[in-house]
């Protein structure tokens, strides 16, 4: 599928809600380097985009379910799956999210 485009451009904060293709993408920024996983927390739905980010790691702001940034990867509960990231690129001042 064609990569949908965000056109952004932020140092902070380090993450951000986007809609792509109808869907709700967390997008993060860790040192210039970005990263997109679903939104939606797999525990209750919760805001991934306004959790607290550590390192390499998102908690979920609802019940602290911790999320791996980079892969979607649940590390921590209650979240009982990980969710979907997916490929980011930039183009200059667009950040293209391939969903
Ligand atoms: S909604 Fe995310 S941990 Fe409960």
């Amino acid at each position: 599928m064609r990569p949908r485009g965000a056109r952004l451009q932020w140092q902070r904060p380090k993450a951000k809600c986007v809609e792509v293709a109808g869907k709700k993408i967390a997008l993060f920024n860790l040192e210039g380097s970005f990263y997109a996983i679903d939104d939606t927390c797999t525990h209750r739905g919760g805001p991934l985009s306004e959790g607290e980010v550590s390192g390499e790691e998102v908690t979920c702001p609802w019940h602290g379910a911790v999320y791996n940034i980079k892969t979607g990867a649940v590390l921590g509960p209650p979240a009982p799956r990980g969710v979907a990231s997916y490929p980011v690129r930039v183009q200059g001042a667009d950040v293209e999210v391939e969903v």
